[in-house]
């Protein structure tokens, strides 16, 4: 049978490579990190496209490649490349700013809007953006990385209710999720005193793994989860 083609963005390390490693090798894999140099491990048979984000002219091309090489047969699309400068915003120059913004926002639109388009033509598709925690509960020194977060959560939903109004085989599923405090590079860099804050936040008293992501992922692009669209899942331990 042939396998169903997936691009993962933001996949060379983190949440993308678990995510990567859990859908290997059942599907096919479009990986995607800024430049090929960031992989450091290789999953046999998968694809590289690669993009800095942050870049409008290298966004565009993602996409126009993206419709181009794999227009005709993308199942489906995990859209969780990210970017976090964690400072107050009185502090924040506006560099890091549209960084956030391009990144963690624009990008994952302009990757729906070519993804939407396919699956229009395709009658069928799902996409997952990746979320966070604090797009919801709000977070000290992450105002406007929260802003994007929240951000793809009102995306997610519209799209979903978009697509059932546009196609009619209502085979088209848009979701995010929202991982709680996951131990990857981009947490690493927190101090030890605010980690055990949370620790002490979280009612399953242990952060997450990024394999609790992986899983999820796994189930929300299976068949089996058909009937999940236009909402946002919850991986956080019981942290609100
Ligand atoms: N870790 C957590 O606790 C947590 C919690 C909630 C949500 N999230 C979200 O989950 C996603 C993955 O997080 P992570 O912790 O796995 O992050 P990570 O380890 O820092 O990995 C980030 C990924 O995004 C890519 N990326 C960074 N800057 C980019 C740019 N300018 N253009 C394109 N791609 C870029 C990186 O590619 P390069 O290697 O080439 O730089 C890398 O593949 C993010 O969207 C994050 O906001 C994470």
């Amino acid at each position: 049978m042939e396998r169903r083609k997936i691009l993962i963005t933001g996949a060379s390390k983190g949440l993308g490579l678990a995510i990567s490693k859990r859908l290997s090798p059942d599907y096919e894999l479009i990986l995607h990190a800024t430049k090929k140099e960031s992989f450091t491990e290789t999953i046999p048979g998968s694809h590289l496209l690669c993009a800095d984000f942050a870049d409008d002219e290298q966004l565009s091309d993602f996409c126009k490649l993206l419709k181009k090489e794999h227009g005709e047969s993308l199942y489906a699309v995990v859209n969780n490349a990210g970017v976090t400068f964690d400072k107050p915003l009185n502090f924040q120059p506006e560099r890091e700013i549209d960084t956030m913004l391009r990144v963690n926002l624009r990008a994952p639109i302009l990757i729906c809007k070519t993804a939407m388009k396919i699956f229009g033509l395709l009658n069928r598709g799902v996409i997952i953006n990746v979320s966070s925690v604090v797009g919801e509960s709000g977070n000290a020194f992450q105002s406007v990385y929260a802003a994007t977060k929240a951000g793809l959560a009102a995306l997610s939903r519209s799209l979903a209710q978009e697509a059932a109004a546009l196609n009619e085989t209502h085979n088209i599923r848009v979701l995010s999720i929202s991982p709680g405090f996951i131990e990857t590079e981009m947490t690493a860099a927190i101090p030890q005193a605010i980690k055990e804050k949370y620790l002490n936040m979280i009612p399953a008293k242990r952060f997450g793994s990024v394999n609790d992501v992986a899983a999820t992922v796994a189930f929300l692009l299976s068949d089996e989860a058909s009937y999940i669209n236009g909402t946002n899942i919850h991986i956080n331990g019981g942290l609100l």
